[in-house]
Protein backbone atom coordinates (compact mmCIF):
# COMPACT_ATOMS: atom_id res chain seq x y z
CA UNK A 1 0.00 0.00 0.00
CA UNK A 2 1.52 3.53 -0.99
CA UNK A 3 0.66 7.03 0.08
CA UNK A 4 -2.36 7.38 -1.53
CA UNK A 5 -4.23 4.36 -0.25
CA UNK A 6 -5.65 4.38 3.22
CA UNK A 7 -4.00 1.28 4.92
CA UNK A 8 -6.68 -0.51 7.30
CA UNK A 9 -3.79 -0.51 10.36
CA UNK A 10 -3.22 2.76 9.84
CA UNK A 11 -1.71 4.67 13.10
CA UNK A 12 -4.39 6.10 15.28
CA UNK A 13 -7.60 4.24 13.21
CA UNK A 14 -10.03 5.75 12.21
CA UNK A 15 -10.16 8.71 15.20
CA UNK A 16 -9.86 11.14 12.06
CA UNK A 17 -10.85 10.07 8.83
CA UNK A 18 -8.97 13.03 7.10
CA UNK A 19 -12.22 14.11 4.90
CA UNK A 20 -11.75 16.99 2.30
CA UNK A 21 -8.54 18.32 4.47
CA UNK A 22 -6.26 15.47 4.28
CA UNK A 23 -3.90 16.52 1.67
CA UNK A 24 -3.75 20.06 3.37
CA UNK A 25 -2.88 18.49 6.59
CA UNK A 26 -0.15 15.55 5.29
CA UNK A 27 3.71 16.77 5.53
CA UNK A 28 4.38 13.18 4.25
CA UNK A 29 5.81 14.45 0.65
CA UNK A 30 8.00 16.83 2.02
CA UNK A 31 9.04 14.45 4.76
CA UNK A 32 10.95 12.80 2.83
CA UNK A 33 14.07 15.06 3.55
CA UNK A 34 13.73 13.30 6.86
CA UNK A 35 12.94 9.87 6.26
CA UNK A 36 16.56 8.65 6.99
CA UNK A 37 16.35 10.69 10.06
CA UNK A 38 13.39 9.38 11.49
CA UNK A 39 14.88 6.07 10.70
CA UNK A 40 17.46 6.78 12.86
CA UNK A 41 15.47 8.54 15.71
CA UNK A 42 13.17 5.70 15.79
CA UNK A 43 16.29 3.01 16.38
CA UNK A 44 18.05 5.27 18.95
CA UNK A 45 14.42 5.65 21.11
CA UNK A 46 13.61 2.11 20.74
CA UNK A 47 16.70 0.94 21.89
CA UNK A 48 16.97 3.58 24.77
CA UNK A 49 13.13 1.87 25.54
CA UNK A 50 14.58 -1.42 25.57
CA UNK A 51 18.05 -0.52 27.90
CA UNK A 52 15.48 1.10 30.38
CA UNK A 53 13.23 -2.03 30.41
CA UNK A 54 10.28 -0.30 29.15
CA UNK A 55 9.82 -2.00 25.98
CA UNK A 56 10.70 -6.16 26.25
CA UNK A 57 14.00 -7.09 24.07
CA UNK A 58 12.06 -9.31 22.22
CA UNK A 59 9.77 -6.65 20.86
CA UNK A 60 12.66 -3.89 20.68
CA UNK A 61 14.19 -6.59 18.42
CA UNK A 62 11.08 -7.16 16.00
CA UNK A 63 10.80 -3.30 15.73
CA UNK A 64 14.27 -2.93 14.68
CA UNK A 65 13.73 -5.59 11.91
CA UNK A 66 10.82 -3.77 10.78
CA UNK A 67 12.23 -0.39 10.35
CA UNK A 68 15.38 -1.72 8.52
CA UNK A 69 12.81 -3.40 5.97
CA UNK A 70 11.25 0.22 6.05
CA UNK A 71 13.82 1.61 5.02
CA UNK A 72 15.11 -1.13 2.52
CA UNK A 73 11.48 -0.12 0.62
CA UNK A 74 12.04 3.43 0.72
CA UNK A 75 9.50 6.39 1.35
CA UNK A 76 7.70 6.02 -1.90
CA UNK A 77 6.61 3.12 -0.81
CA UNK A 78 5.14 4.00 3.01
CA UNK A 79 1.82 3.50 3.70
CA UNK A 80 -0.60 6.81 3.99
CA UNK A 81 -0.25 8.65 6.95
CA UNK A 82 -0.31 12.43 8.03
CA UNK A 83 3.51 12.55 7.74
CA UNK A 84 6.58 10.53 7.98
CA UNK A 85 6.83 9.74 11.53
CA UNK A 86 3.14 8.17 11.56
CA UNK A 87 3.61 6.19 8.13
CA UNK A 88 6.67 4.35 9.79
CA UNK A 89 4.58 3.42 12.61
CA UNK A 90 2.11 1.87 10.39
CA UNK A 91 4.64 0.16 8.31
CA UNK A 92 6.14 -1.17 11.29
CA UNK A 93 2.57 -2.13 12.76
CA UNK A 94 2.03 -3.68 9.23
CA UNK A 95 4.65 -6.21 9.98
CA UNK A 96 4.89 -7.03 13.40
CA UNK A 97 1.47 -6.40 14.61
CA UNK A 98 -0.01 -4.46 17.46
CA UNK A 99 3.51 -4.56 19.43
CA UNK A 100 4.86 -2.45 16.66
CA UNK A 101 2.95 0.48 18.32
CA UNK A 102 4.87 0.15 21.59
CA UNK A 103 8.05 2.37 19.77
CA UNK A 104 5.79 5.41 20.42
CA UNK A 105 6.20 4.56 23.84
CA UNK A 106 7.67 7.92 25.45
CA UNK A 107 7.57 10.28 23.06
CA UNK A 108 5.33 12.31 20.56
CA UNK A 109 5.55 13.67 17.07
CA UNK A 110 6.51 16.70 18.53
CA UNK A 111 9.66 15.77 20.04
CA UNK A 112 10.06 13.00 17.18
CA UNK A 113 10.00 15.79 13.92
CA UNK A 114 11.81 18.29 16.58
CA UNK A 115 14.63 15.52 16.76
CA UNK A 116 14.51 14.72 12.89
CA UNK A 117 14.90 18.48 11.72
CA UNK A 118 17.84 19.05 13.80
CA UNK A 119 19.22 15.42 12.40
CA UNK A 120 18.91 16.45 8.88
CA UNK A 121 19.94 20.05 9.54
CA UNK A 122 23.28 19.44 11.06
CA UNK A 123 24.22 17.53 8.04
CA UNK A 124 23.42 20.06 5.68
CA UNK A 125 24.87 22.68 7.82
CA UNK A 126 28.35 20.95 7.84
CA UNK A 127 27.34 20.81 3.93
CA UNK A 128 27.50 24.68 3.70
CA UNK A 129 30.44 24.27 5.75
CA UNK A 130 32.38 22.48 3.68
CA UNK A 131 31.19 24.54 0.25
CA UNK A 132 32.62 27.61 1.72
CA UNK A 133 35.64 26.40 2.74
CA UNK A 134 35.95 24.97 -0.27
CA UNK A 135 35.36 28.48 -1.77
CA UNK A 136 38.23 29.97 0.75
CA UNK A 137 40.45 27.38 -0.79
CA UNK A 138 39.92 28.29 -4.52
CA UNK A 139 40.09 32.44 -3.57
CA UNK A 140 43.37 31.82 -1.41
CA UNK A 141 44.97 29.99 -4.29
CA UNK A 142 43.88 32.36 -6.92
CA UNK A 143 45.06 35.15 -4.40
CA UNK A 144 48.63 33.64 -4.36
CA UNK A 145 48.75 33.80 -8.31
CA UNK A 146 47.52 37.54 -8.48
CA UNK A 147 49.65 39.37 -4.90
CA UNK A 148 51.11 41.54 -7.87
CA UNK A 149 48.38 41.83 -10.28
CA UNK A 150 47.58 45.96 -10.15
CA UNK A 151 44.06 46.17 -10.68
CA UNK A 152 41.76 49.36 -10.04
CA UNK A 153 39.32 49.11 -6.98
CA UNK A 154 35.93 51.41 -6.89
CA UNK A 155 33.71 53.15 -5.05
CA UNK A 156 30.89 54.10 -6.21
CA UNK A 157 31.64 51.89 -8.86
CA UNK A 158 34.06 54.80 -10.20
CA UNK A 159 37.76 54.04 -10.24
CA UNK A 160 39.11 55.12 -6.31
CA UNK A 161 42.54 53.77 -5.66
CA UNK A 162 44.90 51.41 -7.36
CA UNK A 163 44.79 47.77 -5.44
CA UNK A 164 45.86 44.43 -6.27
CA UNK A 165 43.22 41.36 -7.61
CA UNK A 166 44.78 39.39 -4.25
CA UNK A 167 43.47 42.09 -2.35
CA UNK A 168 40.46 42.40 -3.74
CA UNK A 169 39.92 38.46 -3.47
CA UNK A 170 41.09 38.24 0.15
CA UNK A 171 38.36 40.98 1.01
CA UNK A 172 36.11 38.30 0.01
CA UNK A 173 37.86 35.21 1.68
CA UNK A 174 37.84 37.42 4.51
CA UNK A 175 33.93 37.58 4.72
CA UNK A 176 33.30 33.67 3.65
CA UNK A 177 35.38 32.86 7.11
CA UNK A 178 32.95 34.73 8.88
CA UNK A 179 30.20 33.11 6.97
CA UNK A 180 32.05 29.90 7.51
CA UNK A 181 31.91 30.75 11.22
CA UNK A 182 28.17 31.36 11.70
CA UNK A 183 27.24 28.34 9.90
CA UNK A 184 29.29 26.22 12.57
CA UNK A 185 27.96 28.31 15.43
CA UNK A 186 23.96 27.65 13.89
CA UNK A 187 25.47 23.73 13.67
CA UNK A 188 26.57 24.07 17.00
CA UNK A 189 23.31 25.19 18.65
CA UNK A 190 21.21 22.91 15.99
CA UNK A 191 22.83 19.58 17.08
CA UNK A 192 21.38 19.21 20.39
CA UNK A 193 18.37 16.58 21.08
CA UNK A 194 14.92 17.61 21.87
CA UNK A 195 13.91 13.58 22.21
CA UNK A 196 12.39 12.61 25.08
CA UNK A 197 10.78 15.73 25.58
CA UNK A 198 7.19 13.74 24.40
CA UNK A 199 4.39 15.99 23.58
CA UNK A 200 6.04 19.24 25.76
CA UNK A 201 5.09 18.27 29.06
CA UNK A 202 7.86 15.33 29.72
CA UNK A 203 6.71 11.94 30.35
CA UNK A 204 6.40 9.16 32.79
CA UNK A 205 8.25 6.66 31.80
CA UNK A 206 12.00 6.52 33.07
CA UNK A 207 13.74 7.14 29.67
CA UNK A 208 17.41 8.19 29.18
CA UNK A 209 17.61 11.28 27.62
CA UNK A 210 21.02 11.70 27.35
CA UNK A 211 21.38 8.29 25.96
CA UNK A 212 19.35 8.93 23.08
CA UNK A 213 20.99 12.23 22.37
CA UNK A 214 24.73 10.13 22.44
CA UNK A 215 23.04 7.55 20.44
CA UNK A 216 22.07 10.05 17.50
CA UNK A 217 25.26 11.80 18.05
CA UNK A 218 23.77 15.28 19.36
CA UNK A 219 26.63 17.22 21.76
CA UNK A 220 23.50 17.22 24.55
CA UNK A 221 19.79 17.91 24.88
CA UNK A 222 17.74 20.57 24.54
CA UNK A 223 16.68 20.23 28.43
CA UNK A 224 13.14 22.20 29.53
CA UNK A 225 11.01 20.18 27.68
CA UNK A 226 8.54 22.45 26.10
CA UNK A 227 11.64 24.23 24.74
CA UNK A 228 12.03 21.47 22.71
CA UNK A 229 9.25 20.55 21.57
CA UNK A 230 8.66 24.18 20.34
CA UNK A 231 11.80 25.74 19.74
CA UNK A 232 12.88 26.51 16.08
CA UNK A 233 15.23 29.21 16.32
CA UNK A 234 17.48 27.11 15.34
CA UNK A 235 16.00 27.17 11.97
CA UNK A 236 16.04 31.31 11.39
CA UNK A 237 19.44 31.11 12.95
CA UNK A 238 20.55 28.33 10.12
CA UNK A 239 18.60 30.23 7.54
CA UNK A 240 20.17 33.15 8.81
CA UNK A 241 23.46 32.39 8.78
CA UNK A 242 22.64 30.51 4.82
CA UNK A 243 21.35 34.36 3.94
CA UNK A 244 24.42 35.99 5.69
CA UNK A 245 26.48 33.90 3.12
CA UNK A 246 24.69 34.09 -0.16
CA UNK A 247 24.46 37.74 0.08
CA UNK A 248 28.06 37.45 0.58
CA UNK A 249 28.07 35.59 -2.46
CA UNK A 250 26.18 37.96 -4.61
CA UNK A 251 28.31 40.38 -4.18
CA UNK A 252 31.52 38.63 -5.08
CA UNK A 253 29.31 37.15 -7.74
CA UNK A 254 28.00 41.18 -9.06
CA UNK A 255 31.81 41.93 -8.66
CA UNK A 256 32.96 39.61 -11.12
CA UNK A 257 30.01 40.16 -13.31
CA UNK A 258 31.52 44.12 -13.62
CA UNK A 259 34.94 43.21 -14.15
CA UNK A 260 34.13 40.19 -16.76
CA UNK A 261 31.94 43.40 -18.46
CA UNK A 262 34.93 45.79 -18.56
CA UNK A 263 36.86 42.74 -19.79
CA UNK A 264 38.88 42.92 -16.65
CA UNK A 265 38.45 38.79 -16.43
CA UNK A 266 36.94 36.16 -18.51
CA UNK A 267 34.96 33.39 -16.87
CA UNK A 268 35.70 30.05 -18.29
CA UNK A 269 33.34 28.66 -20.90
CA UNK A 270 31.70 26.15 -18.37
CA UNK A 271 30.79 28.89 -16.26
CA UNK A 272 29.61 31.31 -19.15
CA UNK A 273 26.21 30.96 -21.26
CA UNK A 274 25.59 31.99 -25.08
CA UNK A 275 22.72 33.78 -26.17
CA UNK A 276 20.03 31.43 -28.67
CA UNK A 277 20.18 34.57 -30.96
CA UNK A 278 23.27 36.73 -30.40
CA UNK A 279 25.68 34.61 -31.72
CA UNK A 280 28.59 36.86 -30.56
CA UNK A 281 27.54 36.66 -26.81
CA UNK A 282 29.16 34.93 -23.65
CA UNK A 283 26.91 35.61 -20.50
CA UNK A 284 27.77 35.19 -17.14
CA UNK A 285 24.85 33.53 -16.36
CA UNK A 286 26.04 31.32 -13.65
CA UNK A 287 27.20 34.35 -11.74
CA UNK A 288 23.90 35.70 -12.05
CA UNK A 289 21.95 32.90 -10.53
CA UNK A 290 24.37 32.83 -7.84
CA UNK A 291 23.72 36.43 -7.34
CA UNK A 292 20.00 35.09 -7.10
CA UNK A 293 20.33 32.59 -4.83
CA UNK A 294 20.47 35.31 -2.05
CA UNK A 295 16.95 36.63 -2.83
CA UNK A 296 15.37 33.19 -2.12
CA UNK A 297 17.72 32.78 0.97
CA UNK A 298 16.87 36.37 2.41
CA UNK A 299 13.35 35.60 1.70
CA UNK A 300 13.61 31.82 3.30
CA UNK A 301 14.93 34.16 6.86
CA UNK A 302 11.81 36.63 6.54
CA UNK A 303 9.39 33.36 6.21
CA UNK A 304 10.91 32.07 8.72
CA UNK A 305 11.14 34.27 11.52
CA UNK A 306 7.41 35.44 10.03
CA UNK A 307 5.78 31.78 10.55
CA UNK A 308 7.61 31.85 14.31
CA UNK A 309 6.45 35.40 15.66
CA UNK A 310 3.71 35.17 18.02
CA UNK A 311 3.46 31.93 18.16
CA UNK A 312 2.22 30.65 21.41
CA UNK A 313 3.70 27.80 22.98
CA UNK A 314 3.97 24.76 22.82
CA UNK A 315 3.38 22.86 19.88
CA UNK A 316 1.42 24.62 16.72
CA UNK A 317 0.78 23.12 13.31
CA UNK A 318 2.36 26.13 11.71
CA UNK A 319 5.52 25.06 12.58
CA UNK A 320 5.45 22.15 9.68
CA UNK A 321 5.49 24.42 7.27
CA UNK A 322 8.67 26.84 8.22
CA UNK A 323 11.82 23.83 8.15
CA UNK A 324 11.26 22.68 4.14
CA UNK A 325 11.72 25.82 3.19
CA UNK A 326 15.38 26.29 5.18
CA UNK A 327 16.23 22.84 4.15
CA UNK A 328 15.84 23.84 0.04
CA UNK A 329 17.91 27.15 1.21
CA UNK A 330 20.59 25.16 2.19
CA UNK A 331 20.44 23.11 -0.83
CA UNK A 332 20.59 26.63 -2.73
CA UNK A 333 23.44 28.23 -1.12
CA UNK A 334 25.37 25.33 -1.04
CA UNK A 335 25.20 24.77 -4.60
CA UNK A 336 25.78 28.48 -5.28
CA UNK A 337 29.15 28.64 -3.32
CA UNK A 338 30.25 25.57 -5.00
CA UNK A 339 29.88 27.03 -8.79
CA UNK A 340 31.30 30.54 -7.58
CA UNK A 341 34.39 28.27 -6.00
CA UNK A 342 34.56 27.15 -9.62
CA UNK A 343 34.11 30.09 -11.70
CA UNK A 344 36.43 31.86 -9.28
CA UNK A 345 39.15 29.14 -9.75
CA UNK A 346 38.69 28.85 -13.45
CA UNK A 347 38.39 32.46 -14.56
CA UNK A 348 40.97 34.32 -16.50
CA UNK A 349 42.43 37.74 -15.33
CA UNK A 350 43.84 40.03 -17.99
CA UNK A 351 46.90 41.30 -16.49
CA UNK A 352 46.98 44.29 -18.86
CA UNK A 353 43.88 45.23 -19.25
CA UNK A 354 43.84 45.77 -15.44
CA UNK A 355 46.91 47.31 -15.55
CA UNK A 356 45.62 50.18 -17.47
CA UNK A 357 42.22 50.21 -16.10
CA UNK A 358 44.19 50.46 -12.51
CA UNK A 359 45.42 54.16 -13.45
CA UNK A 360 42.20 55.25 -14.76
CA UNK A 361 40.21 58.24 -13.46
CA UNK A 362 43.08 59.37 -11.44
CA UNK A 363 43.19 56.85 -9.20
CA UNK A 364 46.71 57.27 -7.78
CA UNK A 365 45.43 61.01 -6.41
CA UNK A 366 44.88 60.23 -2.95
CA UNK A 367 48.67 58.39 -2.99
CA UNK A 368 49.78 62.04 -4.38
CA UNK A 369 48.14 63.85 -1.20
CA UNK A 370 49.38 61.18 0.87
CA UNK A 371 52.93 61.70 -0.38
CA UNK A 372 52.51 65.76 0.15
CA UNK A 373 50.74 65.49 3.26
CA UNK A 374 53.93 63.21 4.86
CA UNK A 375 56.32 66.05 3.44
CA UNK A 376 54.47 68.07 6.20
CA UNK A 377 51.71 69.88 4.40
CA UNK A 378 48.32 69.66 6.34
CA UNK A 379 46.06 66.88 4.66
CA UNK A 380 43.65 69.28 3.59
CA UNK A 381 45.93 71.68 1.93
CA UNK A 382 46.93 68.32 0.17
CA UNK A 383 44.14 67.54 -0.73
CA UNK A 384 42.81 70.91 -2.29
CA UNK A 385 46.00 70.98 -4.51
CA UNK A 386 45.38 67.29 -6.20
CA UNK A 387 41.81 67.94 -6.96
CA UNK A 388 43.22 71.00 -8.36
CA UNK A 389 45.35 68.64 -10.63
CA UNK A 390 42.54 66.29 -10.84
CA UNK A 391 40.86 68.67 -13.96
CA UNK A 392 44.37 68.79 -15.61
CA UNK A 393 45.20 65.29 -15.27
CA UNK A 394 44.67 62.90 -17.92
CA UNK A 395 43.64 59.01 -18.52
CA UNK A 396 47.37 57.84 -20.06
CA UNK A 397 48.78 61.03 -19.67
CA UNK A 398 52.76 59.97 -18.62
CA UNK A 399 54.05 60.78 -15.30
CA UNK A 400 56.29 63.58 -16.26
CA UNK A 401 53.53 66.02 -17.83
CA UNK A 402 51.06 64.74 -14.42
CA UNK A 403 53.58 65.77 -12.25
CA UNK A 404 53.81 68.80 -13.99
CA UNK A 405 50.17 69.12 -13.98
CA UNK A 406 50.53 68.98 -9.82
CA UNK A 407 53.30 71.41 -9.92
CA UNK A 408 51.19 74.31 -11.17
CA UNK A 409 48.14 73.10 -9.34
CA UNK A 410 50.28 73.66 -6.32
CA UNK A 411 51.33 77.03 -7.73
CA UNK A 412 47.75 77.92 -7.67
CA UNK A 413 46.76 76.80 -4.18
CA UNK A 414 49.99 77.05 -2.09
CA UNK A 415 51.67 80.28 -3.98
CA UNK A 416 54.96 78.18 -4.33
CA UNK A 417 56.00 74.93 -6.20
CA UNK A 418 55.26 71.20 -5.02
CA UNK A 419 58.82 70.59 -5.41
CA UNK A 420 59.96 72.36 -2.34
CA UNK A 421 58.36 69.70 -0.40
CA UNK A 422 58.74 66.65 -2.89
CA UNK A 423 61.13 65.73 -5.18
CA UNK A 424 59.88 65.39 -8.64
CA UNK A 425 60.69 61.54 -8.56
CA UNK A 426 58.33 61.18 -5.89
CA UNK A 427 55.50 62.34 -7.45
CA UNK A 428 56.20 60.66 -10.36
CA UNK A 429 56.21 57.72 -8.66
CA UNK A 430 53.22 58.22 -6.55
CA UNK A 431 51.48 58.74 -9.73
CA UNK A 432 52.13 55.41 -10.85
CA UNK A 433 49.33 52.37 -9.73
CA UNK A 434 51.79 49.56 -9.16
CA UNK A 435 54.12 51.86 -6.67
CA UNK A 436 51.35 53.42 -5.54
CA UNK A 437 49.51 49.92 -4.07
CA UNK A 438 53.42 48.83 -2.60
CA UNK A 439 53.23 52.00 -0.52
CA UNK A 440 49.80 51.38 1.21
CA UNK A 441 51.40 48.40 3.76
CA UNK A 442 49.08 49.44 6.43
CA UNK A 443 48.21 46.06 8.05
CA UNK A 444 45.37 44.64 5.88
CA UNK A 445 46.54 46.77 3.29
CA UNK A 446 46.80 46.21 -0.79
CA UNK A 447 50.67 46.40 -0.97
CA UNK A 448 52.26 43.05 -2.06
CA UNK A 449 53.94 42.54 1.40
CA UNK A 450 50.93 43.05 3.72
CA UNK A 451 48.74 40.92 0.80
CA UNK A 452 51.73 38.05 1.94
CA UNK A 453 50.83 38.30 5.85
CA UNK A 454 46.72 38.31 5.58
CA UNK A 455 47.88 35.10 2.89
CA UNK A 456 49.46 33.04 5.42
CA UNK A 457 46.54 33.85 8.24
CA UNK A 458 44.09 33.09 5.53
CA UNK A 459 45.76 29.68 4.39
CA UNK A 460 45.73 28.63 8.06
CA UNK A 461 42.49 29.68 9.07
CA UNK A 462 40.60 27.60 5.60
CA UNK A 463 42.89 24.62 7.01
CA UNK A 464 41.80 24.56 10.33
CA UNK A 465 37.99 25.08 9.48
CA UNK A 466 38.39 22.11 6.89
CA UNK A 467 39.42 20.19 10.08
CA UNK A 468 36.82 21.57 12.10
CA UNK A 469 34.27 19.85 10.01
CA UNK A 470 36.07 16.75 9.29
CA UNK A 471 35.61 16.47 12.93
CA UNK A 472 32.04 17.11 13.38
CA UNK A 473 31.59 14.62 10.20
CA UNK A 474 33.71 11.74 11.85
CA UNK A 475 31.80 12.64 15.00
CA UNK A 476 28.28 12.17 13.56
CA UNK A 477 29.72 9.17 11.26
CA UNK A 478 31.11 7.68 14.82
CA UNK A 479 27.23 7.81 15.96
CA UNK A 480 25.92 6.22 13.42
CA UNK A 481 28.51 3.20 13.50
CA UNK A 482 27.56 2.97 17.32
CA UNK A 483 24.06 2.45 16.80
CA UNK A 484 23.89 0.10 13.82
CA UNK A 485 26.10 -2.13 16.53
CA UNK A 486 23.77 -1.39 19.10
CA UNK A 487 20.84 -2.53 16.65
CA UNK A 488 22.43 -5.34 15.84
CA UNK A 489 22.19 -6.63 19.21
CA UNK A 490 18.72 -7.12 19.02
CA UNK A 491 17.69 -8.11 15.39
N1 LIG B 1 4.24 16.65 10.67
C1 LIG B 1 4.26 17.38 11.90
C2 LIG B 1 5.31 18.52 11.79
O1 LIG B 1 6.08 18.50 10.90
C3 LIG B 1 4.61 16.46 13.02
C4 LIG B 1 4.10 16.89 14.35
C5 LIG B 1 2.64 16.72 14.47
N2 LIG B 1 2.24 17.02 15.78
C6 LIG B 1 0.99 17.42 16.10
N3 LIG B 1 0.76 17.72 17.34
N4 LIG B 1 0.06 17.53 15.18
O2 LIG B 1 5.32 19.42 12.57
Amino acid sequence: MTNGDAPETAVRRDRFSGGPAREFLSSLAADERIFAADLAVDRAHVVMLAEQGIVEGGVAGEILAALADVEAAGHGALPDGEDVHEAIETAVIDRVGPDGGKMHTARSRNDEVATCIRYRLRGDLLDAAAATVTLREALVETAREHVETVMPGYTHLQPAQPITVAHWILSYESAVARDTARLLDAYDRTNRSPLGAAAFAGTPFDVDRDRTAALLGFDGTVRNSMDAAASRDFLAEAASALATHATTLSGLAEDVIIYANKGLVELDDDYSSTSSIMPQKKNPDTLELVRGVAGDAVGEVSGTLTALKGLPRAYNRDLQRVHPGVFEAADAVTEATRVAAGAVATADWNDEALAAAAGEGFSTATGVADLLAMAGLPFRTAHEIVAAAAEAVEDGMDPATAAAKVDEAAAEVLGESVFAYVSRQDVEDALDPAHSVASRDSAGGPAPAAVAEELSAAGDAVEADAAAVDAHRDALAEAADALEAEVADYV
